[in-house]
């Protein structure tokens, strides 16, 4: 069976802590085996990146294996090469396919055409690998996943899903605090079905409590109202009145690129509860781990 990572939900709860571990003691020891010697892994990106980018590649080359990265316009697949073929292609050439896209369904098709694995790099719909190196930023600060209360501010995107999809994985409360416009009636279903998901208008009222305060950009990448979005996302900053409310060892995290003095201030992105560096290291460690899992082959 091929393991592909197009969201968190290709992993259970064993599975997920098994691969946090795994994360976390190749940062520790830095013993990195070298699974990928002789593996080649294309990367295609849609849209800009650099953690992901830099991230990759570099976990790529520790684990032995090496990298080809490409902008989509300057592949075939930038001039109208279909996604199916460029797929079956690839697959003859390299061992995975890591693949940052606009639509999601372009991951989709990549899946349903590669017979290698295709991990998702970001789409408009999820953006996993980000969320494995949350999830261990929270594992080193609060220890082996516990049920920490995480709370959302701020626009329910990409990150915010995978956020989603992780926190009902692990059994994690999940505070979301947004304007009602952005609480959309299919996150709103999910919420009134199970008891673990809170949606709380108030950003104060939201963090109170809370052992990890989380944002992004209110304005994502293909983003179409830039200027509306960020003109009702406003009230939804993430600043010192609303950390004080949080619990009094809470973290504060962004997947970055932020927008300071927008999504958050200054002083909480470089104050003491700011873990924004160590989740930003923690894709490496974590990429790491999601490649042996994708690449290594299961021990029968
Ligand atoms: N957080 C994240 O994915 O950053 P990049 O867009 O720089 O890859
Ligand atoms: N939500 C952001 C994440 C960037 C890493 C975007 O999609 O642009």
């Amino acid at each position: 069976m091929i393991r592909h990572f197009l969201d968190l939900d290709a992993l259970d709860a064993e599975a997920l802590k098994g691969l946090l571990d795994q994360a976390l003691s190749l940062k520790q020891t830095r013993l990195f085996p070298d699974a990928l010697r002789g593996k080649t892994v294309a990367m295609i990106f849609e849209k800009p990146s650099t953690r992901t980018r830099f991230s990759f590649e570099k976990a790529i080359h520790d684990l032995g294996g090496q990298a080809i990265v490409v902008n989509k316009n300057d592949m075939q697949l930038g001039r109208g090469e279909t996604v199916a073929d460029t797929a079956r292609v690839l697959s003859r050439y390299v061992d995975a396919i890591i693949a940052r896209t606009i639509a999601h369904q372009t991951l989709l098709d990549l899946k349903e055409h590669a017979s290698v694995p295709v991990i998702n790099a970001l789409s408009n719909h999820s953006h996993p690998c980000q969320i494995l190196a949350d999830l261990l930023t929270v594992h080193e600060a609060f220890g082996p996943l516990t049920h920490p209360r995480i709370t959302w501010i701020g626009d329910p995107n990409n990150v915010f899903f995978s956020w989603l999809q992780a926190c009902l994985i692990l059994k994690f409360p999940l505070t979301l605090s947004c304007p009602p416009s952005l609480f959309r009636d299919d996150l709103k279903k999910q919420f009134d079905q199970n008891p673990l998901l809170t949606w709380e208008e108030d950003p104060k009222k939201a963090s109170s409590g809370a052992h990890v305060v989380m944002t992004d950009t209110w304005v994502s990448m293909g983003c179409e109202n830039p200027e509306a979005q960020t003109r009702l996302l406003t009230p939804y900053q993430i600043n010192d009145d609303v950390m004080k409310r949080a619990d009094k060892d809470a973290i504060f995290l962004h997947c970055l690129p932020a927008v300071r003095g927008q999504e958050v201030t200054d002083a909480v992105m470089d104050g003491p509860q700011s873990k924004i560096f160590d989740q930003a290291e923690n894709r490496l460690h974590a990429q790491r781990a999601l490649l042996l899992w994708c690449l290594q082959t299961p021990k029968a």
